[in-house]
């Protein structure tokens, strides 16, 4: 028998047994994925650990054990969201932050539903064009790196007042292991060396003498201690955000930015609030979605795509010409109305009720040849660096929450603020920066989202909660990737409900991204076969075979507790109570 079927088998057979042994059975596996894998991810990656008390699945093993802790502690979901949010900062510095933002989506087992935005905003001083060059009409990088890029923070204030009104711990208490990890330090992996050694911006700003001793990213194995970022999470915990937006640590993020030609100012730290929100509601085939309505584009974005492909029922097998297609056509319709309709609701009215009814999914869908692609302009395609983090809780009672919080691009900025010691993210590259002009995700966006002091720029974000038919909590996924976000936590969800695999079957399943512009369909190894990419071709799709696309962390309530799986593609941990 040929080695490659050997593998599969013993994968398929360690699946089974670690799905028993977690006595998953809330959805019943029927697709044999190990026929997709196209050997991109090892099964040890994607092994689902249980947990009968409560769930945290993030990118940093340290992160999730954190919020564990935080659960053992006799805390409740959005305690243990909050110490892996703060810990995530310390031990996952690529992504995990306090001086980025992000968006916190709630469901309480007591059926309140609630949103937390606490997206960056525009400086008072940002204007229309500040990225663009007044000699050549052309934009620069400024957006992207140095100080110049970054919005005003937000995940301080946002995780305190997440935690203010549904946790149940003081501050103080769920950042604690946060600020153990950052004063006592902890061991650089593999994957911090290689983040760093990928991210050499870094080594321009001040964290250098910190991240790049002696010009070199820290090795494996080196400790690292991180003495400015424990000063000011304890600052933060004894003081809330006050700690963070007034005082020692707002005057030394101020000073850099004036130092590196910045704009952030004490008024523009002193002003930030984040917002509740309500969460979007929808269904897909009985199941309830509750996902981040704007200033994210994601959960509008997924809606619509959902309701799309819900007008074709049963969808297509897994794999085949015809669901790729239909997947793809609901995916550029989606992306079409996101890149032109969507941004700050306090700033552009947002047509939320139309683009997430089902009648005017109805007409999008009646729309779709089922044998040609529809065609969208073709643009550049830009970079796509790794970035944002998501993780998953989930506590004893049912509460659940599912964050997304990040820098932007890995490091954000690349600007680390002396004293402070975090880093600043660069978070104005998600706006327009020149409306029409691909940003770092390639994304063509319209005037909606070009940018205005004290404007959220539009996420990606995808925070999402999925209810079984009877109410109960099914899923709480979420991914990181920019644009990719809103494909893969779809297809993660439509793996599970439609095609009824398990959760880790549904996370390693190569994964298809679309988003209109440019027009190209990307895919993982293995979405497909090559006669399913000759038919896709003669269909008249554009196809790009592609790396890991995003970044998924994921959680599924089970018969006695709940499985949680991290990122087969990635780094993390899901750890179990
Ligand atoms: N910075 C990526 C996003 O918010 O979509």
């Amino acid at each position: 028998m040929p080695r490659r079927f050997v593998r599969h088998a013993i994968a398929l057979v360690l699946v089974a047994f670690a799905v028993a042994a977690c006595r998953q059975a809330t959805v019943r596996q029927t697709v044999d994925i190990g026929t997709y894998l196209g050997g991109q991810a090892s099964l040890s990656q994607a092994t689902p650990v249980f947990g009968a008390h409560g769930m945290v699945a993030s990118n940093s093993a340290l992160a999730s054990e954190a919020g564990a802790e935080i659960l053992k502690a006799g805390g409740n979901a959005v305690d243990a969201a909050v110490a892996t949010g703060f810990a995530l900062a310390v031990t996952y510095p690529f992504a995990g932050n306090i001086g980025g933002g992000g968006f916190m989506n709630i469901h309480m087992a007591d059926g309140r539903d609630a949103a937390i935005d606490y997206r960056e905003i525009a400086p008072l001083a940002a204007t229309r064009d500040m990225y663009v060059d007044p000699a050549t009409g052309k934009l620069t990088d400024k957006s992207l790196v140095g100080h110049l890029a970054s919005g005003v923070p937000g995940s301080v204030a946002g995780m305190a007042e997440a935690l203010a009104r549904y946790g149940s711990l003081p501050l103080a208490k769920v950042m604690a292991p946060a600020i153990r990890l950052a004063r006592d330090g902890f061991p650089v992996d593999s994957a911090l060396y290689r983040s760093l050694r990928g991210n050499r911006a870094v080594a321009q700003f001040a964290g250098k003498d910190l991240f790049f001793p002696g010009g070199e990213p820290l090795a494996p194995g080196a400790r690292l201690v991180q003495s400015d970022l424990a000063r000011t999470l304890e600052i933060i915990a004894a003081k809330g955000p006050a700690g963070f937006y007034a005082g020692e640590v707002a005057e030394a993020l101020v000073a850099e930015e004036r130092r590196g030609g910045g704009i952030i100012t004490m008024e523009d730290l002193a002003r930030y609030k984040p917002e509740w929100r309500t969460p979007i509601r929808s269904t897909y085939r009985g199941y309830t979605l509750l996902t981040m309505p704007p200033a994210s584009s994601g959960g509008i974005t997924m809606t619509e795509t959902m309701n799309i492909l819900e007008q074709f029922a049963p969808l297509p097998p897994y794999g085949s010409a015809a669901y790729t297609h239909l997947v793809t056509e609901a995916f550029r319709r989606a992306f079409i109305d996101r890149n032109e309709k969507l941004g700050d609701p306090a700033f552009v009215k947002v047509p939320l009720e139309q683009l997430t009814s089902k009648a005017y999914a109805k007409t999008l869908a009646a729309g779709i040849d089922r044998t040609r692609a529809t065609k969208t302009p073709a643009f550049k395609v830009a970079r796509e660096p790794e970035h944002t983090t998501h993780y998953s809780v989930a506590d004893a009672k049912g509460n659940v929450v599912s964050t997304t919080t990040t820098l932007n691009g890995g490091y954000g900025s690349a600007v680390w603020i002396p004293k402070g010691g975090f880093f600043m993210n660069n978070e104005m590259d998600d706006f327009a920066a020149q409306p029409g002009t691909p940003n770092m995700f390639g994304l063509v966006q319209g005037e909606a989202n070009a940018i205005v002091p004290g404007k959220r720029m539009l996420s990606a974000m995808a925070p999402t909660i999925v209810l079984d038919k009877d109410g109960s909590v099914l899923l709480v996924v979420g991914a990181a990737g920019g644009p990719r976000i809103i494909t893969t936590t779809t297809e993660v969800i439509l793996n599970v409900i439609e095609h009824r695999m398990s959760l880790a079957d549904a996370m390693r399943a190569p994964r298809l991204h679309h988003q209109s512009i440019p027009d190209t369909l990307r895919y993982e190894a293995g979405a497909f076969s090559d006669a399913v990419a000759d038919s896709l071709r003669a269909m008249g799709h554009a196809l790009l075979r592609t790396g890991g696309l995003a970044n998924a962390n994921g959680i599924m309530r089970v018969n006695g507790g709940w499985i949680g799986v991290r990122e087969p593609r990635s780094t993390g941990g899901a750890v179990g109570h």
